[in-house]
This record gives structure tokens, C-alpha cells and sequence, in this order.
């Protein structure tokens, strides 16, 4: 098992490998034509690329034997959270395949991540995560979160309630 950092050559990958992980997660939550529109506008190849490319964002590709296993992404603060500051960074997506799940590997990952976050020097690291994704909110308490807000977020239809999480970096 690798990780490695992601290029826009990696956009397609990335793109099948979110999608999958996503729908495994939090599939049985939507109706299939809000899933289905969420997943294009949002994980489609070229907003990988562009994302990579023009918004100062960066991603690992987890690989087991060269299969894609997980995948983790940073960039600057997207949070509606009224404490954010200029420069601070988001954790913004943590996914590791179902089958591989607690075998360390999303702390290895979260460890990358947070460690260009770290090297961007922002005064906080915020991430949203699900307000009923407890497994995950155990995981990034466990690593210094803690919950400072709570927004709704879109997918298609659905307004799904998301817990905002910060971690201080100075
Ligand atoms: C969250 C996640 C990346 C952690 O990766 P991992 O390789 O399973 O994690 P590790 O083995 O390093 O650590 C295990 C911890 O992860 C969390 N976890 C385990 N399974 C989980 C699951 N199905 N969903 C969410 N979190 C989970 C738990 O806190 C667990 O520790 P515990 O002993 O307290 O239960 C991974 O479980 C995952 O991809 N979950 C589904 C996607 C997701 O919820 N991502 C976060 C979106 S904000």
C-alpha cells in the first residue's frame, strides 16, 4: 500500500475511486436522480483537474498494488463558518474502500494530508463531516478536532446537517 501525491493525470482515477467510495458510504441516503447529479457536477474528472490545477488544492492516491484504495483532499477553507480566516485550510475529503477500512490506512492518509496543510501555515484546519457519520467524527476527534458550527449541506435535493470541525494550528 502507497501513497502518493495526485496529478491532474490522476483526475479520471480519482473520479471513479470518489465516486465509489461515496456512493458505498452514503448512497442509501438519496434518491437516485439527486445521487446521480451530485456525483457528476461534483466528482466529475474535470473538477478534479481544475481543482488541482486552479484552486490550490492538493490530493493523495492511496494504491493497493497499484489499485486506487483511498483518497484523501485538501485546499483553502470552502466552511461557512464566520471564525474562518484568510488562509485557513479544509480537510475536505477522507475515503478509504470499505474493505480496507480500519487497518490504520485513513490515519495515514489524514497524517499526509495534515502534514501540507501543516507546511501551508494556516491558524486553523477545518473539515464538515455528516452529523451522524459518528465513526468519523470519533476519528477526527481522536486527532484534535472538535465541533465550532453546523451547516446544510446539498446533494441535489436533499439538505443533509453537517457538523463544521476545527483543529488550531498555532
Ligand atoms: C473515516 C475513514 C477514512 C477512516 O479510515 P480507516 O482506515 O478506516 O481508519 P483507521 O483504521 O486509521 O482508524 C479507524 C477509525 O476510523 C473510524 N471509522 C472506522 N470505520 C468507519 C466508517 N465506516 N465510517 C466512518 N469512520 C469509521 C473510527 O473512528 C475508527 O476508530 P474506532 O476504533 O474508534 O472505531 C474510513 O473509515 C472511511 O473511509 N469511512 C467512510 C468514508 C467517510 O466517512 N469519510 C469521512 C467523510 S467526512
Amino acid at each position: 500500500m502507497i501513497i502518493r501525491r495526485a496529478t491532474a493525470a490522476d483526475a479520471e482515477t480519482l473520479s471513479a475511486l470518489s465516486r465509489d467510495t461515496f456512493v458505498e458510504t452514503f448512497g442509501h441516503l438519496y434518491a437516485a436522480a439527486d445521487l446521480r447529479d451530485y456525483l457528476d457536477a461534483s466528482y466529475a474528472p474535470a473538477r478534479y483537474a481544475a481543482q488541482m490545477d486552479e484552486q490550490g488544492c492538493a490530493l493523495w492516491l492511496m494504491e493497493d498494488d497499484g489499485k486506487a484504495a483511498g483518497y484523501v483532499m485538501a485546499g483553502p477553507c470552502k466552511l461557512p463558518h464566520a471564525d474562518v480566516q484568510p488562509g485557513d485550510m479544509e480537510l475536505m475529503r477522507l475515503y478509504v474502500r470499505r474493505e480496507l477500512q480500519n487497518g490504520g490506512h485513513g490515519a495515514r492518509l489524514f497524517a499526509q494530508a495534515m502534514e501540507w496543510i501543516a507546511a501551508n501555515g494556516p491558524k486553523s484546519c477545518w473539515l464538515g463531516v455528516w452529523s451522524e457519520n459518528i465513526g468519523a467524527q470519533r476519528f477526527y476527534q481522536r486527532h484534535g478536532f472538535g465541533k465550532v458550527g453546523e451547516y446544510l449541506y446539498e446533494v441535489g435535493t436533499a439538505r443533509d446537517l453537517e457538523f463544521i470541525f476545527r483543529r488550531n494550528m498555532v
